[in-house]
């Protein structure tokens, strides 16, 4: 029996494009792996009225970990409408199957490496190497919504919060509510992964990214929660930075920043931003990560304007390949995967065209796994 399970699960839209890319590569890599297919996507919604079937979640329960391409999502409305009529008015809702993969697996850290490859002609700079620690389950992703506002929150919230008088005069139908919940363990474990991580591979810093002067309860108890644990780490300084001035800093000096930490919402934009500073959404892979289970993925969504055509860039999703790889503790073959990586780009024979040239999705995926 082969050492790991490993589920592929495309989705749509450039999904299967990136995905058929990593698997020239994982051919080469040559993991003592099975890999499973596994359904996740749009047409799941529209033609069974679930992104993300039961079957696929009793799939994932078997395996090691999991790849993923990219799926589209859409809001509640054209959510709805693109349902066959056979499950229209079924009370169908649509959430983005990606956080709820993370939310049901507890894959509570998002870990987003931005790394400058040397040539890259998309560089902001050459010397950038910005590590990521998104949380992954809270925030304002826990799905605590509500619109209009129930008549029992709203006078729960009047009772307990003075500032909710400024809304006295707006009538429940017009007041949209979506809550930030962050726990005291769910700061601790992301923070934690972040030490541990700057201590694995020495970095002199972690940056916690948050706005506490203004989310005093939220933010404040994550900026709590950090000072405690970098206590801990006496050789590793932490740096508190409000994520307004992290944009700034960011495209500023990036090469003076490592490791970051940052709640879900806020480390979702710095991780774009981080993102395009060393060549973009082609270029960032993330690994959603829990004790016992990942899912590897690349950060960009779907583009459906070049879904199947075979043109968009499989760095990310590669990248995302090695990750898991070091997940594994298959070391070797990641450190190798990466310089295969690296070398394409220092090389500039093969470029896709967000990077000017005119290579297929396909081509870039088999000039790495030449260089494996
Ligand atoms: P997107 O990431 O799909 O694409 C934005 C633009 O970035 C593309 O039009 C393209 O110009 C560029 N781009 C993305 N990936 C690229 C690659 N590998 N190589 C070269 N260029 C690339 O974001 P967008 O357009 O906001 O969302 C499209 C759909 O994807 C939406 O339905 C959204 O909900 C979904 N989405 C899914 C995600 C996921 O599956 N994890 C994450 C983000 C968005
Ligand atoms: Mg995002």
């Amino acid at each position: 029996m082969p050492k790991y399970r490993i589920a592929l699960m495309p989705g749509d839209g450039i999904g299967q494009d990136v995905m058929d890319a990593a698997q020239i590569v994982l051919d080469r890599l040559a993991l003592d792996a099975e890999y499973i297919p596994a359904d996740i996507g749009w047409h799941f919604w529209r033609t069974e009225g679930d992104a993300l079937p039961q079957r696929t979640l009793d799939t994932l329960k078997t395996c090691t970990c999991a790849l993923f391409g990219a799926v589209t999502s859409k809001p509640k409305e054209e959510a709805q409408a693109e349902l066959a009529p056979e499950l229209q008015d079924k009370g169908l809702t649509y959430r983005s199957p990606i956080v709820r993969l993370r939310q049901s697996f507890d894959l509570y850290v998002n870990l987003r490496p931005c790394k400058a490859y040397p040539g890259n002609p998309l560089n902001l700079r050459d010397d950038i190497d910005l590590v990521i620690f998104r949380e992954n389950t809270e925030d304002l992703y826990a799905g605590v919504e509500f619109h209009p506002l129930p008549q029992e929150v709203r006078q729960a919230l009047e009772a307990h919060s003075p500032p909710m008088a400024a809304f006295k005069d707006t009538s429940s139908e017009d007041i949209a509510l979506s809550c930030r919940i962050l726990t005291r363990a769910g700061c601790r474990r992301i923070l934690r992964r972040a030490f541990e991580y700057a201590q694995a591979h020495n970095y002199p810093s972690v940056t916690l990214v948050e706005k506490p002067n203004v989310l005093r309860e939220t933010s404040g108890l994550m900026v709590r929660e950090a000072r405690a644990i970098a206590a801990e780490y006496p050789d590793i300084a932490l740096w508190e930075v409000n994520v307004d001035a992290m944009a700034m800093w960011l495209v500023k000096n990036p090469q003076d920043y490592g490791v970051l930490v940052s709640s879900n919402m806020f480390g979702d934009i710095i991780s774009d931003l981080a993102a395009q500073l060393v060549g973009g959404l082609g270029f960032a892979a993330s690994g959603n990560i829990g004790d016992t289970f990942a899912i590897f993925e690349p950060t960009h969504g779907s583009a459906p304007k070049y879904a199947g055509q075979y043109k968009v860039n499989p760095i990310a999703m590669l990248l995302a390949v090695r990750l898991m790889a070091d997940w594994l503790g298959e070391t070797e073959r990641a450190q190798a995967l990466e310089r295969a990586i690296a070398g394409v780009i220092a090389e500039g024979r093969v470029r896709t065209y967000d990077m000017e040239g005119n290579a297929t999705t396909l081509e870039m995926a088999q000039a790495v796994a030449e260089r494996l």
